[in-house]
């Protein structure tokens, strides 16, 4: 059997765990590969809403489906616990169905404060990270500092992070990051808690799990967090978060061969959004930014900041689609476009230096006022006018949404396998799986 992946070909926040959630029920397994609590998938169905940051959106799925967390994540143990122990009241069973890898990397209580102080020091030119340690726990795993879930098993695991965090101490000093010692050592209690209470999930080889799963003819399907342009090799670097959100972070994340990698989900939004810094080239600071804002409730499920929004843009959506050999689209939120008499969509940019590109370029420049950006070259279509949050299949559909779909079909070259018109479960109109 191949493992199937769904990721994201934005900049985040596409929907990833509402489908997730959808097509659990399909799969024998679900894995998240990479990123940590920075990630906030969020899944709606009888009336309540969950938002899960490092738990697999596959957890409230019927039947006997088991939730991966690979190699490739990042784990918080007091968040994971929160997050753990809210499932477990709301009556998920999750000491059955969670495994956790060995070789996963932990975010101690000084990653989130390198975290801090390194935004701090960018000033102005900050990433604006989500604050949750992320950037400083990749570079200790990097650079072979890494403390790993596997430690915690052994007896000199005490002496392993005190001899890291003292590390960590000695840089945030020379960073002159004020530390309130006796709120650390707090911290670290908790900490040291929730490492306990992780064990009690028992830890797993998860590679050897994954690999002997799919050799028994079990379905996986692997959960992308971030999106492709915020990929530490592909994104708006160094505008981007710290790991391989494309698909080839599943095959490292989990331990799973390129040659098993089966149907490739690419997820967008009819429009784009970003949270934090960087380019955006199809950004909107007008009117029409702030109404998709607000029919979209486009605010951060994790730190609630407001996320930028802008039109639908081509050049990167296609560009996403390469480098994860996307099989599949998944077109989310369509339902927020229902109002507008015209859609646009960016199909070119014009660059600083007056070349038109529709393969996205090494650099789009950046928005800081004064620097130049690639200007978006649009298409104009026709609105659908049209409330489709009702629609529960494809036949139920106005013309100029489906013309809509079409265009994009054809602009990128693989076919939308998958629309959704709400935050809700049923709210999805499954076309070809
Ligand atoms: P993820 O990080 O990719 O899982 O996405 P988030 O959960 O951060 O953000 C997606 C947001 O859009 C969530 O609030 C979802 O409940 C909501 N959502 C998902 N699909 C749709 C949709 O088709 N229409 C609308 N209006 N909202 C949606
Ligand atoms: P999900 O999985 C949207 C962004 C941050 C920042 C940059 C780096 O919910 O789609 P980090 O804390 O990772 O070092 O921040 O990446 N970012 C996200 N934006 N959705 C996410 O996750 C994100 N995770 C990180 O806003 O710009
Ligand atoms: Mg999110």
């Amino acid at each position: 059997m191949k493992a199937d992946l769904l990721l994201g070909l934005q900049w985040g926040d596409e929907g990833k765990g509402k489908i997730v959630d959808v097509l659990a029920p399909s799969y024998n397994i679900v894995a998240r590969f990479q990123g940590g609590p920075n990630a906030g998938h969020t899944l709606e169905f009888d009336g309540h809403k969950h938002v899960l940051r490092s738990i697999p959106s596959g957890v409230f799925a019927k039947g006997a489906i088991t939730n991966v967390i690979g190699n490739g994540v990042v784990l918080d143990p007091v968040l994971f616990r929160g997050e753990a122990e809210q499932l477990e009241a709301d009556g998920v069973d999750l000491h059955s169905i969670l495994k956790i890898s060995k070789k996963a990397h932990l975010i101690m209580p000084t990653h989130r404060l390198l975290d801090a102080a390194g935004e701090r020091a960018m000033g102005s030119g900050k990433i604006g990270t989500t604050g949750k340690g992320i950037g400083p726990t990749y570079t200790d795993k990097i650079s072979r500092h890494g403390l790993r879930v596997g430690d915690t098993l052994r007896d000199d695991f005490k002496a392993r992070y005190e001899a890291a965090r003292d590390a960590h101490l000695r840089r945030l000093e020379g960073m002159r990051a004020e530390i309130d010692n006796e709120k650390l050592a707090e911290t670290e209690k908790e900490w040291f808690d929730a490492i306990d209470y992780i064990r009690t999930f028992g830890l797993t080889d998860t590679e050897h799990y994954i690999n002997k799963a799919l050799n028994d003819e079990k379905s996986v399907l692997c959960e992308g967090a971030q999106g492709t342009m915020l990929d530490v090799d592909f994104g708006s670097y160094p505008f981007v978060t710290s790991s391989n959100t494309v698909a080839a972070g599943a095959c490292t994340g989990l331990g799973i061969a390129p040659g098993r990698i089966g149907k490739v989900y690419g997820i967008f939004k009819a429009y784009c959004t970003r949270v934090g810094s960087g380019p955006f080239p199809t950004e909107l600071f007008d009117e029409t930014g702030a109404t998709i804002r607000n029919i979209g409730h486009e605010y951060g499920a994790v730190t609630g900041r407001e996320r930028r929004c802008g039109w639908l843009d081509l050049v990167a959506l296609r560009y996403a689609v390469m480098i994860n050999g996307a099989t599949h689209l998944i077109m989310m939120k369509s339902d927020v476009l229902d109002g507008f008499d015209t859609i646009k969509v960016a199909t070119a940019y014009r660059m600083p230096d007056g070349t038109v590109t529709s393969d996205f370029p090494y650099s789009v420049g950046d928005n800081a006022e004064g620097a130049g950006i690639a200007e978006p070259i649009y298409d104009e279509l026709p609105g659908w006018k049209t409330d489709l949050s009702k629609a529960r299949s494809e036949a139920e559909l106005p013309e100029a949404f489906r013309n809509y779909v079409a265009y994009i079909e054809k602009q990128v070259g693989v076919p939308v396998a998958v629309i959704s018109v709400g935050p809700d479960r049923e709210e999805t109109i499954i076309r070809n799986l």
